[in-house]
């Protein structure tokens, strides 16, 4: 799908159709000829059409417009155009034509379309063309494609150029996350996201580091090898660095760290049958630092930023790790593996290790699809937050904010570590029954070294159980557009 931005007075733009936003007051944007903006009242009226948002109306032969049909789509209060709101109303509109088999749709504004919602539009209507089914044989479901998106404006600036060039890298960006993600396990494996990064890096300029497992063992990432161990998949860290060429202070180094499980079976702490399949999403954190690299290589941040993923399977076998074997972490200290399905944390405190103590990096955020308990807390609408520092913390709710994703702080006290005691180690990997996102939030911690840092658990937001009008079913691609927005942000400090 190409978009493209116009100058054409909306009655003249040629398409298959034409996009209408309506508000409460029956008025639309843009402005309709008059036979068809009594027309849509009419429905109103009648009770037919509801100007609320992701509601949408199909008009056949609209009078006095180039395009075949209009879609009206409803967007509440003309006060609630907010860029949150237009990503979903440009989505839904995309996803309502799409199935029509419509090849060019045009989004027309008469009236001012700010920075924030040409970036929002882009962005929202690349976000709703993708699709779960690349591995399905039906020809037919190929032809339901939107070929060009039309933008209609009164004038193209290049701040409105700018951001909607932005809108469409981080869709871009979020949209190749989701494609990994989706990638059943026997397609998508640790060395398979390698391959990936290697891509990256050669087509963005990036720097590229990919561990392989005798350099882990040679380095004593004891926790991300005993995880790995039972799997035929050898285990790789990959490290993608990005250097701007002036930054704002280069003694900051952001790493974005993501778990990077491409199957949870739960080793031999087994997990249930049903619904077992689901755990090839274990690697989202993963793709979501890989996928924030590709649109921060594009959008130049003046901040230094490392992507880390420890990449693993975590699987039962002759020479799978057993519950209660002790290892010894990148860090020195020493782990007993009281559960073989608490495998994230594992891999997770080696990475962060690695990334503070042989990279430098001075501020960390992972995310990761961590624990069941967080679903429980928080269900599919909030992924959980956890963090040591005020600042980061401000830092990442506003870069959140912007890019319209969910997070909800969740608490760290100390308190909380009399649940994590091991007779034998240092620490054991999980915590007693309650508490179970906290618990392993505070594992996490304690090898993040007083460092400014920040876990995000994206255990129940990183796969949408349903779909949205604006959004297909599956991977969300959180949380590319905050990871992205923060190194923005740090870039301007
Ligand atoms: N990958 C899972 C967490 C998960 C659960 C992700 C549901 C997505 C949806 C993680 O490795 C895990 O199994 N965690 C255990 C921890 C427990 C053994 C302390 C869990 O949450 O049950
Ligand atoms: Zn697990
Ligand atoms: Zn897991």
């Amino acid at each position: 799908m190409e978009l493209k931005l116009i100058t054409t007075p909306a009655s003249e733009i040629q398409a298959d159709s034409l996009v209408a936003i309506c508000f409460k007051d029956n008025s639309t944007v843009p402005e309709l000829p008059a036979g068809t903006a009594s027309l849509i009242s009419e429905a109103i009226a009648a009770g037919e059409f509801d100007p609320k948002p992701l509601e949408t109306m199909l008009v056949h032969r609209p009078a006095g417009t180039a395009a075949r049909r209009l879609l009206v789509c409803g967007a509440g209060e003309h006060l609630d155009m907010k860029p949150v709101l237009m990503r979903k109303i440009a989505g839904a509109a995309i996803r309502a034509l799409k199935p029509l088999k419509h090849r060019t749709v045009a989004f027309a504004f008469d009236v001012g379309l700010d920075e924030g919602l040409a970036e929002a539009l882009a962005c929202g209507a690349l976000l709703a063309d993708f699709e779960t089914d690349r591995l399905k044989t039906d020809e037919k479901l190929r032809e339901k494609h939107i070929d060009t998106v039309l933008v209609s404006v009164p004038e193209i600036t290049p701040e409105i150029e700018a951001a909607f060039q932005k809108g469409q890298i981080m869709a871009t960006a979020q949209n190749f996350t989701r494609n990994l993600v989706n990638e059943p396990s026997n397609l998508m494996t640790p060395p398979k996201l390698a391959e990936h990064a290697r891509a990256i890096a050669a087509e963005h300029g990036l720097k590229l580091d990919i561990l392989d497992e005798p350099r882990l063992r040679q380095l004593g990432c004891g926790a991300l090898l005993g995880v790995a161990q039972g799997s035929i998949q050898p285990p790789c860290l990959i490290h993608l660095e990005y250097t701007p060429e002036t930054p704002a202070d280069a003694s900051v180094h952001l790493a974005l760290v993501g778990k990077g499980v491409t199957f949870d079976t739960g080793g031999v702490s087994i997990k249930p049958a049903d619904g077992m399949e689901k755990m090839k999403y274990d690697m989202a954190g993963a793709a979501s630092v890989l996928g924030a690299m590709i649109a921060i290589a594009q959008l130049k941040p003046a901040v230094r930023v490392s992507a880390f993923a420890p990449c693993v399977e975590n699987m039962v076998s002759n020479n799978a790790q057993r519950p209660g074997d002790i290892v010894r972490t990148l860090s020195g200290k020493t782990v007993e593996v009281l559960n073989t399905d608490a495998e994230g944390r594992l891999i997770l405190a080696d990475a962060l290790t690695y990334a503070i103590r042989h990279c430098g990096a001075t501020h960390l955020v992972d995310a990761a699809t961590l624990t069941g308990a967080v679903v429980v807390a928080l269900g599919h609408i909030h992924a959980g937050l956890f963090v040591n520092n005020d600042e980061l913390k401000e830092s990442i709710l506003a870069a959140a904010k912007t890019a319209g994703e969910n997070f909800w702080q969740l608490p760290l006290d100390d308190d909380y570590n009399d649940y994590l005691k091991s007779p034998a180690a240092d620490l054991p990997n999980i915590g007693g029954r309650w508490g179970g996102a906290v618990t392993a939030a505070k594992f996490l911690e304690a090898f993040a070294e007083s460092k400014p840092w920040a876990h995000l658990d994206i255990a129940g937001t990183a796969w949408l159980e349903e779909g949205k009008p604006f959004l297909a079913k599956g991977p969300s691609g959180l949380p590319v557009r905050t990871f992205v927005e923060l190194a923005l942000a740090f870039g301007r400090r």
